[in-house]
């Protein structure tokens, strides 16, 4: 085994992580840091804390993170309209590089060779941390102890805290935990009876949106203002980045918005099934292409929309600091120059529809496209001859066909 001289763990504070820092610490026999981010996945510090240490960790890192997590990571995203396979907003991935950022900048300050995670060998969130890691520092060394220990099962981990004197909470000692992820963009769950896709998902996985169902009869209206691609107050109120999240997702898990059941393609050849809830974010989305649909150009548009996949693909993989992400971003944000303005949104049993948009940089000619006389010259005849030069070739084509 390398020998290793420090490590900085990546640390919830949770039963998986605490059985990895003791195997650190019993494999390595060195001192390990732990780092715990702050993406306001809502959960109190003061037990990892002191989890930490109990486990005679002397280095202690809690951090706020919540700010740069949405305006250097969630807002640059949203400005892509990014979803992955169609559907997914991608609250776990766009979270990971931030983290890794984090324990590559902690190892520097505190001379440490290697940072450690909780992900799975089975999983997309290895990757991303990992990837980061290579494109930020390449000297720093990753242990994954999910890969390396000989532990299989959820059994023989609970056996190892036993056997340390790790505590179990009571609920973890019978049946496995579902897998969760939550941040300020989302809640994601995975396993148990999710694992089989022809089941219906039980009520109680969903822990931040009510059922559509359930949600008030009558519907919410809400204004966001946008500058410059990025969204900066609601209903007139000008807000921090993660203020704002935080606000929409009060108001999208009241009416049910943001609910979804996928089944995905992870990176690593399989296919899973997990349950999401993207409240603040599916309402971003709608606003977003809200104001971009009187901003933007048909042409820019339609190019953002053809390199989305492609770039979605890139953050869902764990290329967030991969060189081709970099040069989608610049395409993408030069593109939000002229995105400012307010969108007006109707909340209501699950849905979050655009009602209405404005803008001081709008293209929207309402001159141009009215069915009553306009001012502005537009010579119908033009269009006579656009028809015809572009039919030309389909009457080649019929005629060729003999139709
Ligand atoms: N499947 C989702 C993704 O790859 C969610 C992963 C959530 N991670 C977790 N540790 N449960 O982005």
């Amino acid at each position: 085994m390398t020998k290793i001289e420090k490590i900085v763990l990546s640390y919830s504070g949770g039963l998986d992580t605490s059985i990895i820092l003791k195997w650190l610490q019993e494999t390595y026999g060195c001192e390990v840091v732990t780092f715990t981010a702050d993406l306001g996945q809502g959960e109190e510090f003061e037990p990892a804390q002191a989890k930490a240490e109990m486990a005679g960790v002397r280095d202690i890192r809690i951090v706020d993170l919540r700010e740069e997590f949405v305006s250097d990571f969630v807002f640059p995203m949203l400005r892509a309209n990014a979803l992955y396979e169609g559907q997914y907003l991608l609250g776990s991935s766009i979270a990971r590089p931030l983290i890794a950022k984090h324990l590559v900048g902690i190892a520097r300050e505190v001379g440490a060779d290697a940072i450690a995670h909780g992900a799975t060998g089975k999983g997309n969130d290895q990757l991303r941390f990992e990837l980061a890691v290579n494109a930020l520092d390449p000297s720093i060394k990753v242990i994954a102890p999910w890969r390396q220990w000989n532990i299989r099962s959820r059994m023989q981990l609970l056996e190892y805290a036993e056997k340390h004197r790790i505590p179990v909470p009571s609920d973890k000692r019978g049946e496995a935990p579902f897998s969760i992820d939550a941040n300020l963009l989302h809640t994601s769950t995975e396993g148990k009876s999710l694992e089989n896709p022809a089941e219906v998902a039980p009520d109680h996985i969903y822990q931040r949106t009510v059922d559509p169902v359930d949600a008030p009869d009558a519907p919410e209206i809400i204004t966001i203002g946008f500058e410059r691609g990025d969204p900066v107050s609601v209903n007139g109120k000008a807000m921090t980045p993660a203020a704002l999240l935080t606000e929409l997702n009060g108001l999208g898990g009241r009416h049910g918005v943001g609910r979804l059941d996928l089944v995905e393609n992870r990176f690593i050849g399989m296919k899973s099934r997990g349950i999401y809830e993207t409240r603040g974010g599916t309402i971003l989305l709608a606003a977003h292409r809200g104001i971009e649909s009187i901003t933007l150009d048909r042409a820019a548009a339609h190019l953002k929309d053809e390199i989305m996949p492609r770039y979605a693909e890139l953050i869902y993989n764990g290329f967030w600091f991969a060189p081709e992400r970099e040069m989608l971003q610049a395409l993408i944000d030069q593109s939000q120059a002229f995105v400012s303005g307010e969108v007006t949104l109707r909340l209501y049993k699950g849905s979050a529809s655009v009602i209405s948009r404005a803008s001081p940089c709008s293209l929207y000619s309402a001159d141009l496209v009215t069915f009553e006389e306009s001012a502005i010259a537009f010579d119908h005849h033009d269009a006579e001859g656009f028809i015809r030069l572009n039919g030309l070739r389909l009457r080649s084509w019929a005629a060729r066909n003999g139709r």
